[in-house]
């Protein structure tokens, strides 16, 4: 299967005409890739993205739970696909971290994304506490995760998962990141209990990223700092 590229560009950059540049800059790169490339900008720029780039794949970073009615600033999932939208990322750790989404939230918005029709694809991972307890603490937090994120879901339903340790988001020049190895046997963990495609996620480079696609187990990657410098992103899709 085709590895599968997520570009999170998170809340970044502050204007559309920016988001144009540097969707111009990497098209070329996401066309010629043998990978499936799926760029993530901030919801408003979906609209005005994809009809400048019909070819490239788009998605959001986060939904409503509601897609329609009297919720006040919600953007429902089947607004984003409406302006072009086919995956909507759901528990990212920033959300759960800065915006108090619980995994009953989580559940609520992949239902809501997967009734419109589109890809939900679900963050997982451990924090750095737990994963000081080690290799099966981590396990069995992210075990428990899946549960509670996918409650009432049934394990055949086609989503994406997105191994993202939290920990190793964001880290770069730290030097805190996850290796090859142990991101593939967690994906191998995951994929025992949740058969489908899974991403790994965290501090992604063009320095790292070709060790972690030789790995069978993991699918794709969901890159979030190094999908908005452009040299660096067309490196990886090089590599995918
Ligand atoms: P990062 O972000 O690549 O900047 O660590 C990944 C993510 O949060 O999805």
């Amino acid at each position: 299967m085709r590895k599968l590229i997520i570009a999170n560009w998170k809340l970044n950059p502050k204007a559309l005409a920016e988001a144009e540049r540097l969707v111009r800059t990497l098209a070329s790169a996401a066309r010629a890739s043998k990978g499936e490339v799926v760029f993530c900008p901030p919801a408003a720029y979906l609209a005005e993205l994809k009809s400048g780039f019909p070819k490239l794949a788009f998605g959001a970073q986060d939904a409503s739970y509601v897609d329609e009615g009297p919720y006040t600033g919600a953007v429902g999932p089947s607004v984003l696909k409406s302006v072009g939208a086919e995956y909507v990322i759901a528990g990212h750790s920033e959300r759960r971290a800065n915006f108090g989404e619980t995994d009953a939230i989580v559940v609520k918005k992949i239902k809501a994304i997967l009734s419109a029709g589109l890809t939900a694809i679900l963050c997982v991972g451990e924090p750095l506490t737990v994963r000081n307890k080690g290799i099966a603490a981590s396990q069995k937090f992210v075990a428990q995760q899946l549960k509670d994120s996918l409650k009432n879901i049934p394990r055949t339903t086609k989503l994406v998962v997105a191994y993202e340790p939290v920990w190793a988001i964001s880290t770069s020049g730290s030097g805190k990141s996850e290796t090859p190895e142990d991101a593939a046997a967690m994906i191998r963990f995951i994929k025992k209990l949740r058969p489908g495609r899974v991403l790994y996620g965290g501090s992604v480079n063009s320095k790292n990223a070709k060790d972690f696609l030789a790995y069978r187990d993991i699918d794709g990657l969901l890159v979030g700092g190094a999908s908005l410098k452009s040299e660096e992103f067309r490196a990886i899709l090089r590599y995918a």
